[in-house]
């Protein structure tokens, strides 16, 4: 027997009414309804992070297709991102302390690692791209293999810097540089300050060997920008 047999059949009614009092119903509503929009709202910010996640740690398939003869697309870095490291040079902030400890354990052996260029705005980079490519009567394709196309620079980003032996400025952006103290100080000590080489000789992008080129992955801002260049298995 149900425990409700024993309250009077009014009185049942009216405790039944008083949930269902129309009072009620409003606020009821209200209170689906918010509950609805919150798991709305969430589960759309949780694929919003999780889209964003996959663009980051981006397939193999997907960085062939986003890049451009071989080079893939990098933002600019903002203004208040980057410091002047010496006349007319500006780098990351994140990569000061490091190039500059890095140049003072250099020096102490005798060797001088000098900064040749460092951050380039895309304007830069688009003048360097189609002037020299003109100048030099080369094809997009040709010039594709020593420099990049605007907005597929590394050096845009403030991360990436062109080193120089400061004791042989005849090896400047020269592959002869691989025979300086620089590199050879470079090549050994380098990872201890979180610069890598870009393009080593016969690199997955297709890029020519550039010994003078390095890029910073002492951060995770940093490593973010170049893992889908890390991810990369073979382009060409
Ligand atoms: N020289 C390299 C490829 C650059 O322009 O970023
Ligand atoms: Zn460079």
């Amino acid at each position: 027997m149900n425990y409700q047999d024993d309250i009077p059949l009014a009185k049942r009614i009216r405790s039944i009414k008083t949930f269902t009092n129309k009072s009620f119903l409003p606020l009821g509503l209200l209170l689906v309804g918010f509950c609805i929009s919150l798991t709305f709202l969430a589960d759309k910010s949780f694929l919003r992070q999780t889209k964003s996640l996959d663009d980051s740690i981006n397939s193999t398939e997907t960085n062939k297709n986003k890049s451009l003869l071989g080079h893939l697309p990098y933002p600019e870095a903002l203004k208040n991102e980057l410091i002047l490291f010496s006349p007319g040079i500006y780098v990351h902030k994140e990569i000061y302390e490091n190039f500059k400890e890095m140049q003072l354990m250099a020096a102490q052996r005798g060797v001088s690692l000098q900064l040749l260029s460092g951050y380039r705005s895309i304007d830069l980079q688009r003048d360097i791209f189609y002037e020299n490519k003109s100048i030099r009567n080369q094809t997009a394709v040709e010039r594709s293999m020593v420099s990049a196309p605007p907005g597929y620079s590394e050096h845009s980003t403030g991360y990436a810097i062109d080193v120089g032996d400061g004791n042989y400025p005849d090896t400047h952006f020269e592959v002869e540089f691989e025979q300086t103290p620089a590199f050879k100080w470079m090549k050994r000590f380098a990872p201890k300050y979180h610069f890598v080489l870009s393009f080593p000789p016969n690199n997955k992008q297709g890029v020519s060997y550039e010994p003078w080129h390095w890029r910073f992955e002492g951060t995770v801002n940093a490593l973010r920008k170049f893992e889908a260049a890390n991810k990369i298995t073979k382009f060409k």
